[in-house]
């Protein structure tokens, strides 16, 4: 892998919400895009938290979850979301479809078209296939997760979840530690929280931190100590075994020691350290056991705000199509 810093073209159109037709990252698109679906996720959040948490709002619309890695919290979120909006949801992942048989997967996207539905969501392993779904369909594409490139949807949570507890993102000052090579969420969130101004720094073993991500505003620091003072927020991110196929650091043992947040380093952080992950954890690598109750950890309050955040993207979209059509 050589390129970090890959360009896809994004698909503006005439446009269902603020311009674009899809989903498909944070890079190239502005605050005000961002803060819009922030904003709407708020008016969600408190709907997920009523006892009756079903509007009527996308009835007749139907949403396809296109899967092709394994998922538990964005799969399950994005399908709580459009049942919680009454859209019709199907699935069509590789196995039970004819995928499993050699086809292609645009024949399998057009067969689907013809079926007519309104809006795809694509997780799959490949940098960029949500990019080739959306220019072959009329339908919304929301990326869910593209190999290494962008995982727009999470970002966004973790948006929503530090405005809320900083009241705005321009006063954060982030360190994103580990796996930042291979990681769509660290690229997403640093397309999205650089436009607000947050300070990020990067940190994890020199063969998986690349360089080139200075340009992007973030500062790479090799010790992680140096800067846990001066940080409000953690973001420890999974090492991804899956993506792993040479060894980019000696030993998980040399890693934990390095980079992961450990007892030892929770007892120095200030209580009100904000302390986030993705999903899954790793315990014991990434995140000592401790983590669950000695700093803020909102690793929780991000999946609820998953919800929120996917239910505002689904209606935005959605609701944004029906005006304009
Ligand atoms: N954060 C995240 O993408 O988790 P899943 O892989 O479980 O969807």
């Amino acid at each position: 892998m050589t390129i970090y810093l890959r360009e896809f073209k994004i698909f503006p159109s005439m446009g269902n919400f603020r311009g674009f037709k899809d989903l498909l990252g944070l890079r190239f698109v502005d605050k005000d895009f961002i803060s819009e679906i922030l904003n709407q996720a708020e008016v969600f959040l408190e709907v997920i938290n009523r006892p009756n948490r079903k509007l009527p709002t996308l009835r007749g619309k139907t949403v396809v979850h296109m899967f092709f890695e394994p998922s538990t919290r964005t799969l399950s979120s994005f399908d709580l979301a459009a049942k919680r909006l009454s859209a019709d949801t199907i699935s069509v992942g590789t196995r039970g479809t004819s995928i499993a048989k050699g086809e292609s997967l645009l024949d399998t996207l057009k067969n689907i078209d013809a079926m007519k539905v309104d809006l795809y969501i694509v997780r799959h392993s490949a940098s960029g296939l949500p990019h080739l779904l959306a220019r072959n369909t009329d339908a919304t594409v929301i990326n869910a997760g593209d190999g290494t490139n962008e995982h727009p949807t999470q970002a966004l949570l973790d948006m929503m979840t530090l405005s809320q507890l900083f009241g705005s993102l321009d006063n954060i000052n982030i360190l994103i530690v580990g796996d930042i090579l291979h990681s769509r969420v660290a690229r997403s969130n640093i397309f999205g929280l650089s436009k607000f101004g947050a300070k990020i720094f990067l940190a994890g073993p020199p063969t998986l931190v690349p360089e080139e991500y200075r340009l992007l505003g973030a500062e790479i620091v090799r010790n992680i100590d140096d800067v846990l003072s001066e940080v409000n927020v953690i973001m420890a991110l999974r090492i991804q075994k899956e993506r792993l196929e040479e060894p980019y650091f000696p030993s998980i043992r040399e890693y934990r020691k390095f980079f992961g947040i450990t007892k030892e380093r929770l007892e120095k952080l200030s209580p009100e350290t904000v302390l986030m992950h993705p999903g899954p954890v790793n315990w014991g690598i990434e995140l000592d056991y401790e983590a669950r109750d000695r700093v803020r950890n909102v690793i929780l309050r991000q999946v609820t705000n998953g919800v929120a955040v996917r239910m505002a993207i689904l209606y935005l979209f959605l609701v944004g199509a029906q005006q304009n059509g």
